[in-house]
């Protein structure tokens, strides 16, 4: 397939990870390192207190079909990030696992003190969660063993400006930093607005990103060119999928998602 947009660090393609990688498009060890945000907010089955057809059973089965082609795209030595919460880490984690042995692993938990809460009733988010997953041969050498496994007041959650699950690039660009090398590539498989691939621009890194919904390549290549877009509500519900507002309306697109929407 021809990537979306090129330019010297970052690949974009518009389409399926699960049809991308491992292919002639996007080859095995094509990558060095992974940084990534799966739309992970379906895997407790239930969403906004109403119970989603996309439960954590089909959640499982789904991560098992990508997590061995991002295994294979990226090199052993590799490691790398998943943005997750505490229901879906022991899904990306059980991803990772074939019969009784890991191949990569999750190792450690970030939390990002995030200012403006999110999602949750009665308690709502006030950490984003990151998984700081491993190849069966990194060193992790790259994070100095005096850091803690947190990170605080990077960003102000916002209205996005340019993806409703937007995350921060300055927390991105801190992540890119601990886990590559300059030069080396970065693989997004879920690239949203493109948070890490433009993190992995501004740290000298390559990037490899997948974005299946044709709007969200058009925002990447808007901010890798600089500029930035504005989502009005309707685009903000629409995508309730990465991370639905707290609101009826997203809760009834939620609960309404097909199968097919996660593919
Ligand atoms: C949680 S969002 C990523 C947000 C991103 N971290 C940012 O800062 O903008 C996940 C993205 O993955 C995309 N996606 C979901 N399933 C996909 C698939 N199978 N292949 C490629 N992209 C997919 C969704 O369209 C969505 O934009």
């Amino acid at each position: 397939m021809k990537p979306y947009y090129q330019d010297e660090s970052v690949t974009l393609y518009n389409g399926n990870c699960l049809e991308l990688l491992n292919t002639d498009t996007i080859i095995v060890g094509a990558a060095d390192a992974l940084l990534t945000d799966p739309p992970f907010s379906f895997a407790g089955g239930i969403s906004n207190g109403v119970a989603s057809s996309v439960d954590s059973q089909f959640f499982l089965h789904w991560w098992k079909s990508v997590a061995p082609l991002i295994v294979e795209t990226v090199q052993e030595t590799g490691e790398g990030f998943i943005w997750c919460d505490w229901r879906s880490a022991p899904i990306f984690e059980a991803g990772f696992r074939v019969d009784q042995t890991y191949s990569w692993r999750l190792a450690q938990m970030l939390y990002h003190h995030r200012q403006m809460p999110g999602m949750g009733k009665p308690f709502r988010n006030s950490v984003d969660t990151i998984a700081y997953v491993r190849g069966p041969k990194s060193s992790g050498s790259r994070i100095p063993n005096t850091t803690l496994n947190w990170i605080s007041d990077y960003w102000y959650y916002g209205k996005h400006a340019n993806h409703p699950a937007e995350k921060s690039v300055n927390v991105a660009r801190q992540l890119v930093e601990w886990c590559s090398d300059p030069g080396d590539v970065i693989l997004d498989p879920f690239a949203g607005g493109g948070t890490s691939l433009i993190a992995a621009k501004q740290s000298g890194r390559k990037a490899i990103g997948i974005e299946m919904e044709e709007r969200f390549c058009e925002v990447i290549v808007k901010r890798l060119q600089q500029q930035s877009v504005q989502f009005g509500d309707e685009d903000r519900t629409s995508c309730a999928r990465c991370a639905p507002e707290y609101t009826e309306e997203a809760a009834k697109t939620a609960a309404n998602i097909p199968m097919a929407a996660l593919r």
